[in-house]
């Protein structure tokens, strides 16, 4: 089958060749992939790190090629989208089946692709913070690919969604469009305590962020964009004045369980209207250098989807 593989000579450290299928396990269905998407996790990280010739890529959308051999999950010709620790950058994908959900007929692969890490990533967040209406919420790192859906499902929850990016001028009409109450620069300007935290930079934002959290409020540590350390002042973590039972949970997508479901309610949402994948690049996989070079390069605000011609 042909992949992206891991080739350190190439552009962006990626270039399309061919490697065996792969065999799925009996819990496993393979995949006929479509569309995939990157995410800021495996083009940082993963791929600086992984040996020339592996195939990556945790967001895969497409048909069931073949179904698990123990009967679990879906049937042969099911749209799916999928989550993976690898796999995903390749015409053919062996997954679990607990990680797969099914998509509605006629359903955009590329669009359903977006949703496995920064989807579900959002939702079980906001999950994690309780129940929403009528409660404060701040999404740090909004204009990323995660950070647009967990606006959107937080102002579907009945939350106040208060969006922050470090470019309000550019991005505040976007984000207001997709549900955003308000927009602002830095969580420190905020006048008035939140009651949870989807914070998708870490360091400083971190930081500040916890400083405006309320009374038994939740501030969910997603992601670490900034790359910096978190230095919380003395004092910031007294439980008086206002500030008792506050939480910084930590959090890993791969380590959540019973995402199948959540896969499926999601790509419904997509394929409805009601969650915009918010797609800001979308090509060929022959093109993948672009867009992971765009996507480090802090230009590709949203999600980019690469399709399988
Ligand atoms: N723990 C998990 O399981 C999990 C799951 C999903 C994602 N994540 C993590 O969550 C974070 C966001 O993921 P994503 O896919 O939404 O990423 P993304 O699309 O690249 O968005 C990241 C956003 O962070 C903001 N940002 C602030 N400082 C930044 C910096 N120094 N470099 C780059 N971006 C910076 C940017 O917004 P502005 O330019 O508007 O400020 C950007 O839109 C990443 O760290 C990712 O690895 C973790």
């Amino acid at each position: 089958m042909r992949a992206l593989l891991v080739d350190r000579s190439a552009p962006a450290g990626l270039r399309l060749g061919q490697t065996p299928d792969p065999e799925p396990a009996p819990h496993q269905a393979l995949i006929r992939v479509a569309a995939t998407s990157f995410n800021h996790g495996e083009i940082r990280h993963v791929l600086e790190n992984a040996p020339d010739g592996a195939v990556l890529g945790w967001d895969a959308a497409g048909i069931v090629e073949q179904a698990a051999a123990d009967g679990s999950g879906p049937a042969v010709g099911t749209p799916v989208t999928t989550l993976g620790p690898d796999g995903a950058w390749a015409e053919l994908r062996a997954v679990d089946t607990g990680l797969i959900g099914t998509a509605p007929a006629g359903t955009d692969p590329g669009a359903i692709s977006t949703i496995p890490v920064a989807g579900a990533t959002a939702l079980r967040a906001l999950h994690r913070i309780g129940p929403l209406l009528g409660k404060r919420v701040l999404v740090t790192g909004a204009t990323g690919g995660t950070g647009r859906y967990a606006v959107q499902l937080a102002r579907l929850g009945g939350a106040h969604v208060i969006a922050c990016t470090g470019n309000p001028e550019a991005y505040g009409d976007g984000l207001r469009a997709l549900g955003a109450h308000e927009v602002v620069a830095e969580p420190g300007v905020l006048g008035a305590p939140v009651d949870g935290v989807v914070d998708l930079v870490g360091g400083r934002q971190l930081v500040d962020a916890y400083q405006v959290l309320a009374e038994r409020g939740t501030l969910v540590a997603v992601g670490h964009a900034a790359g910096e350390s978190e230095h919380f002042p003395f004092g910031a973590l007294f439980g008086d004045q206002g500030r008792h039972d506050r939480s910084i949970a930590t959090f890993f997508l791969l380590g959540c369980t019973g995402l199948a479901p959540d896969l499926a309610w999601l790509s419904a949402r997509v394929f409805a209207g009601e969650l915009d994948p918010q797609i800001s690049w979308r090509g060929s996989w022959g093109k993948a250098a672009e867009a992971a070079e765009a996507l480090l390069g802090r230009r590709l605000h949203g999600k980019a989807v690469l399709e399988l011609d």
